[in-house]
């Protein structure tokens, strides 16, 4: 294992997308990550290993090289600025869109906008580039629950099925962007474990467009 490689995995919804996309490229955990405790696993590639992070650590990781490879959403990198990473492959997987939601039918203050994100960073830009002053209140879950506290008249948040803003008498507003798992690379890595960061990434690109022809 002269070219051992850490991947750095996304823990809850993505990583249950993450695990089979791995498998069909020839990595599979040596245990049963949902049920364990632990935080670093072996895989079936014996220079291969995963560890399991929060969703916004995972940039850091790979940033900072603790990870060679990290598996994160969009969302993340457009929070964290990307710096520092390579992005060679889209992922397809854990799709769906960061949004503006607002209650239902209900307009907009004539001043200031009150803003609701744990995605602050891309909040900011998105309101500047529109030339709205707009207050953002960094939140770290829950956001639905703003407007109806009133502690926000919009939120910046995931959308998947629409659900949980149906179910909070919301409605999306406006598209920030399109969200897909992204693999990452730092960019060191990609120089000095050059020959195993490519034939992962070829892997897995194999892994992509079979998805994708089927
Ligand atoms: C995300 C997001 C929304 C929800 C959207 O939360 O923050 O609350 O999913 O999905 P839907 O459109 O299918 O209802 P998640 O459950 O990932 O938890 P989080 O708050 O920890 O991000």
């Amino acid at each position: 294992m002269a070219q051992g490689l850490t991947i750095a995995l996304t823990k809850g919804r993505i990583l249950k997308e993450t695990l089979p996309l791995l498998a069909e490229a020839g990595i599979e955990p040596l245990e049963d990550i949902a049920s364990s405790r632990k935080l670093i696993f072996d895989t079936s590639q014996p220079d291969v290993r995963l560890v399991v992070l929060r969703g916004s650590d995972v940039p850091t990781y790979v940033r900072l090289g603790a990870a060679d490879v990290g598996v994160s959403g969009k969302d993340m990198l457009l929070e964290s600025g990307g710096a520092g990473l390579y992005e060679p492959l889209d992922l397809g997987i854990a799709r769906c869109r960061l949004m503006t939601a607002g209650l239902v039918g209900k307009p907009l203050p004539l001043g200031r906008v009150r803003v609701a994100t744990k995605f602050v960073n891309i909040a900011r830009q998105h309101f500047a580039e529109r030339g709205i002053q707009a207050d953002i209140i960094k939140l770290y879950g829950a956001m639905e629950l703003a407007p109806l506290m009133d502690l926000a008249d919009l939120i910046v948040d995931i959308v998947d099925t629409g659900n949980t803003l149906r179910a909070n008498g919301m409605e999306p507003r406006e598209l920030i962007a399109h969200v897909s798992s992204r693999l990452v690379v730092n960019k060191a890595a990609m120089k000095c474990k050059h020959e195993s960061v490519q034939a992962l990434v070829a892997r897995l690109r194999a892994a992509v467009e079979r998805r994708a022809a089927a």
